[in-house]
């Protein structure tokens, strides 16, 4: 099944309960949340309030995307604040196993995600663990950014790999997803499908996240 879920980090922060709601109504089935450090991005972001403050606006899969070192210290708290999957970054992590592990004991599902410069083998040692992974197809670290090409190859070569060990793994992808470069990436084998500022628009917010799921629907 095609998963949508918008990146509130291309949300009106004033208005966030709004543009919450309109996602929400049309029906989204995951809500995307950018963490972010300024160590393993240059940016910070939001934390823990802002997940709690959308936690309690909302009964959709809060997918929360770290983007920041040592993500083992934090598992607990995003777990407890609400998040219902914890991705973190493979670069980011010296203890991948523990990680996922950790964030299994809270209950929640786990992702494991890799920027454009790591490839998909270096994914191998954790494919049995993990419920899913997330191909970033821009740098992490800001939204508004172009689709980077390459990718397109990762995703399918993780297709393969996930296919050839017969497991069940959601593959996210995030970054440069738009209307018109939605049919390619989900062919490529992509089923959660990140997308923040051909969401996130002042009074079509509602209209873009249908415009997706219709698409969505159509290959179904
Ligand atoms: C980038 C974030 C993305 C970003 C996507 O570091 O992980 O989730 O917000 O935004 P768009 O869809 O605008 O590229
Ligand atoms: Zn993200």
């Amino acid at each position: 099944m095609m998963i949508l879920s918008p990146s509130i980090l291309a949300a009106d922060f004033l208005n966030l309960g709004e543009d919450i709601k309109a996602i929400d109504e049309a029906g989204t089935q995951y809500i995307h949340i950018d963490v972010m450090d300024g160590c393993f991005v240059p940016a910070i972001s939001f934390g823990m309030p802002i997940l709690s403050a959308v936690r309690s606006a909302t009964d959709k899969f809060l997918d929360v995307h770290l983007m920041i070192e040592k993500p083992e210290r934090y598992v607990e708290e995003f777990a407890r604040c609400g998040a219902d999957g914890i991705t973190f970054h493979l670069e980011a992590c010296d203890c991948v196993k523990e990680t996922i592990e950790k964030i299994h004991k809270c209950g929640k599902k786990a992702g494991i995600s890799i920027s454009p410069d790591t490839s998909v083998e270096a994914l191998i040692p954790f494919l049995e663990m993990v419920d899913m992974i997330l191909i970033m197809t821009v740098y992490p670290g800001r939204g508004g950014q172009q689709f980077i090409g390459y990718c397109e190859e990762k995703v399918k070569q993780l297709y393969q790999m996930i296919r050839e060990r017969q497991l069940h793994i959601d593959i996210e992808v995030d970054g440069g997803i738009k209307l018109d470069n939605l049919e390619m990436i989900m062919n490529a084998g992509a089923n959660v499908i990140v997308v923040g500022s051909a969401v996130f628009q002042k009074g079509k917010t509602k209209q873009n996240t249908e415009a997706f799921l219709k698409i969505f629907k159509e290959r179904e």
